[in-house]
C-alpha cells in the first residue's frame, strides 16, 4: 500500500516538473520579441537597414537587419521582419515606417551679381534648383531692388519643396554707375605668409592652388568630375603601387554639392552636427567637389596603418598628392586625420608638403585657417 503511494507520489511529481518545463517554454517562447523604436521614420533616400527599425530584440535573431528599407518616395511604408527565436522558431512581423523629407532643395546660384544702372538682367537667369524628391522646385528671389539706382541690394532666393522644406540663399546684386565693370568678379588678398590669394568666380586660388576648406568653399555648380590630371596622376601611382604588391582603388572620387549634402546630413543625423563637422565637410566645403581629391580604399579609422596606407603617406607626394588631413593637425585643417584622403597639387607642393615624411598641411604651408564662419 505504501509502496503504491509512494509510486504515485513519484508520477506526479515528474507530472508537475513537466508541465513546470512546459510553462517555462511557454513563458520564454511568449517573451521573444523584437520592440520596435518609437515613431519610426526615415529621410527620403536614406540610406536605411530594417535593423535601423529595432530598438531591441529578445532572445532571439532577426534574419534580414541588413535589409535595404525602401526610401525612394515619400510616404508610409511596410516591411517584413523576420525574426528567429533562440528555440528556432521563424515569426514574421509586418512593421509600417513612414519615409519623410526633412531635406531642403538645394539652391545653385551665384553670390553676386553685377549690373548697370538703368541696366536690367533676369536675376533667375543661371539659377536653378533641384531637390531630394526629384521632384522640380521653383525659385523666386526676395527682396527690394532697383535697377535704376546705384547700389548693393541684399537679396535672397527661395525655394520651397513640396514637404515645406525650405531652401533661403543670400546674394548681393550691384547696381553700379556705367563705367562698372561688369565682369569684375575677382579679388585678391595676401595671406598671413605672404602668398597672393585670388577669387575668381567664388572659387579661391593661393599661389595658384585652388584651396578648399572651412574658410574657402565653392560654388554649388563648380566641378564635373575628377580632372584629367588627377586621374591621371592617380593612375601612375596605382601602378606603382602594384609592383610593391599594393592594391590602391578610389573608393570616393568627385562628389557633387548635391551629394555632400545628402552625405552631410545623413551625418548630422547619426552623430549630431559638432560631431560630423569634425570629419564630414558641409554641402560647398568639401574637397571632393574639387575633382582634385578622392578617398581610397577603405574610407575609416581601419586604414590607418595598413600597408597601402603607411605606401601611399610615404609614395604619394611623388605624384603630386598630398595627405590632406595629416595625423594631429585638425586644429589647423579642421578635420581629424584621414589616412585615406588624398588631393593632387603638382609633385612640386607635395614634396614641400611631404617634408620628409613629417607632413604639412596647406593651412600652415600658405598661412590661413580653416573655420566656418558660421
Ligand atoms: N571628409 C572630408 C573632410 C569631406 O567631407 O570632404
Ligand atoms: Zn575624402
Amino acid at each position: 500500500m505504501k509502496r503504491k503511494k509512494k509510486k504515485m507520489k513519484k508520477k506526479v511529481k515528474i507530472l508537475l516538473f513537466f508541465l513546470l518545463l512546459l510553462l517555462i517554454v511557454f513563458l520564454l517562447w511568449n517573451s521573444t520579441k523584437i520592440v520596435l523604436k518609437k515613431e519610426v521614420s526615415v529621410s527620403l533616400n536614406e540610406e536605411a537597414k530594417v535593423e535601423n527599425l529595432l530598438k531591441n530584440v529578445r532572445r532571439g535573431t532577426v534574419l534580414n537587419k541588413e535589409e535595404a528599407l525602401d526610401t525612394s518616395t515619400i510616404g508610409e511604408k511596410e516591411v517584413k521582419i523576420l525574426f528567429k527565436t533562440f528555440l528556432g522558431f521563424q515569426k514574421t512581423y509586418k512593421v509600417t515606417y513612414q519615409v519623410v523629407d526633412n531635406e531642403s532643395p538645394v539652391i545653385h546660384f551665384q553670390k553676386t551679381l553685377t549690373t548697370a544702372i538703368g541696366k536690367e538682367i533676369d536675376l533667375l537667369k543661371d539659377v536653378s534648383a533641384s531637390d531630394n524628391s526629384r521632384e522640380t522646385v521653383s525659385v523666386f528671389v526676395e527682396g527690394e531692388y532697383d535697377f535704376n539706382k546705384i547700389g548693393d541690394y541684399t537679396l535672397y532666393y527661395v525655394c520651397k519643396d513640396r514637404s515645406g522644406n525650405e531652401a533661403r540663399e543670400e546674394f548681393i546684386l550691384k547696381v553700379g554707375d556705367g563705367n562698372t565693370s561688369i565682369s569684375s568678379n575677382e579679388s585678391t588678398f595676401t595671406t598671413s605668409k605672404g602668398f597672393e590669394g585670388v577669387v575668381k568666380d567664388g572659387v579661391t586660388y593661393i599661389d595658384g592652388t585652388l584651396i578648399v576648406n572651412k574658410s574657402y568653399s565653392l560654388p554649388s555648380t563648380f566641378g564635373n568630375g575628377l580632372t584629367t590630371e588627377t586621374t591621371n596622376a592617380f593612375n601612375k601611382m596605382k601602378s606603382a603601387a602594384l609592383l610593391d604588391g599594393l592594391n590602391i582603388y578610389i573608393a570616393s572620387g568627385w562628389r557633387s554639392y548635391d551629394r555632400q549634402v545628402t552625405l552631410y546630413n545623413n551625418y548630422v543625423k547619426r552623430d549630431g552636427k559638432e560631431a560630423a563637422d569634425t570629419y564630414s565637410a558641409r554641402p560647398g566645403y568639401s574637397e571632393h567637389q574639387s575633382g582634385l581629391t578622392f578617398d581610397v580604399n577603405e574610407v575609416s579609422d581601419k586604414f590607418i596603418g595598413t600597408p597601402e596606407a603607411n605606401w601611399l603617406s610615404e609614395n604619394c607626394y611623388k605624384y603630386g598628392f598630398i595627405l590632406r588631413y595629416p595625423n594631429g593637425k585638425q586644429d589647423i585643417t579642421g578635420f581629424k586625420y584621414e589616412a585615406w584622403h588624398f588631393r593632387y597639387v603638382g609633385v612640386d607642393l607635395a614634396t614641400k608638403l611631404y617634408n620628409n615624411g613629417d607632413w604639412l598641411c596647406l593651412e600652415e604651408y600658405f598661412g590661413i585657417d580653416s573655420v566656418y564662419k558660421d
